[in-house]
């Protein structure tokens, strides 16, 4: 068994090997660029331990692995030139170093190679990988959609921003996991469990993204705190703000959405914080996190088997990058 560290140190190694051609440089010093300043590698690492829970990790697990993680970023690069954010991981975005055309086609490339990635697994099991992931990537593409709609939307209901999220963020989770378990000759029912609990967890995630992007340590989190803020998204502090905010504050919030003055970011934070935002974030978490652990408690296998993705529960809700 090997706990989340151990298979991103193991993940890292082969995915650092060059994925890409050296020419046309233009494209392929922005995808490289991209693939060599980091990430946590957290879907990777949920297929592997997805597959662990039953099996042996299999060699088709590290190209299920890569194949999602190439997905993932490819999302990222194009995620930010939709959200206009100049940071990520530490460093300019791919669009802001290398312009939106290329930061394009960086993405695109990347998805295609996940595709390569996914053509090199056994026959037995290859039709299944691909109409998970095929059904995943078409909802990732419908959430984002719903999160842009979102931005000119005044009101959006706690359950519309649920869903939203699982589209957006969670799914890929939910699919890094199941495939794994495919990998490891999971039967259809721990399948099902798997895959809800990555649902959950996903949602969690994604509270927390929301969470940092509002409250991060700017020095820490790697991207641009108040982004959200900024781009009027629906996050959950945002709808939990308008919900319970007294009706002066409110009101200021509802000018604020209609407006960009320079001092946005600090009015909105500071009525996320009058009206507890905070403790709110900690139970929506913790509400999402018991969820997908009563789904992981399910799994038919014995329970020393799933400590490392226990683990690796507690430390998505509670990072601070
Ligand atoms: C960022 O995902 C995008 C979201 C779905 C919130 P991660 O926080 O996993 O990004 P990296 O790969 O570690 O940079
Ligand atoms: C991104 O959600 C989800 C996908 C990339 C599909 P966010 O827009 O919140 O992710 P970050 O905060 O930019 O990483
Ligand atoms: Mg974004
Ligand atoms: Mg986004
Ligand atoms: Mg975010």
């Amino acid at each position: 068994m090997h706990s989340f560290s151990d298979l991103s140190a193991l993940f890292n190694e082969r995915f650092s090997e060059k994925q890409f051609p050296a020419t046309p440089e233009n494209l392929y010093q922005a995808t490289d660029y991209f693939l060599q300043i980091g990430g946590k590698r957290i879907r990777p690492v949920l297929c592997l331990l997805g597959n662990e829970l039953f099996d042996e990790i299999r060699p088709d697990a590290w190209s299920a692995a890569t194949a999602i993680e190439l997905f993932h970023n490819f999302t990222l690069i194009h995620d930010d030139i939709m959200d206009k954010a100049p940071l990520r991981r530490g460093v300019q975005t791919v669009h802001t170093r290398f312009g939106d055309n290329t930061a394009l086609l960086a993405g695109d490339v990347m998805m295609i190679q996940a595709y390569h990635w996914l053509s090199k697994v056994s026959g037995s099991y290859q039709t299944s990988l691909l109409q998970l992931f095929n059904r995943t990537a078409t909802e990732v593409c419908e959430g984002q959609q719903l999160d842009m709609d979102f931005e000119t939307r005044v009101e959006v209901a706690h359950d519309e921003y649920l869903n939203m999220i699982k589209l957006k963020t969670s799914v890929l989770l939910a699919c890094a996991l199941q495939m794994g378990a495919i990998i490891g000759g999971a039967g259809q029912r721990n399948q099902e469990l798997v895959y809800s609990f990555g649902l959950q967890l996903g949602l969690a995630f994604q509270v927390q993204d929301d969470y940092l992007d509002a409250f991060g340590d700017p020095e820490k989190f790697g991207k641009q705190v108040g982004g959200d803020i900024l781009a009027n998204k629906k996050t959950f502090l945002l709808i939990h703000a308008l919900q319970c905010a007294s009706e002066k504050d409110k009101q200021t919030l509802l000018l604020l959405l209609r407006s960009n003055p320079a001092d946005k970011v600090e009015k909105v934070l500071a009525i996320y914080k009058n009206c507890g935002v905070d403790q709110w974030a900690l139970s929506l978490k913790q509400q999402l996190l018991d969820k997908a652990l009563e789904n992981l408690e399910q799994v038919a296998v014995l329970s020393a088997r799933k400590v490392p993705l226990r683990e690796l529960a507690s430390y998505l809700i509670q990072r601070e990058v």
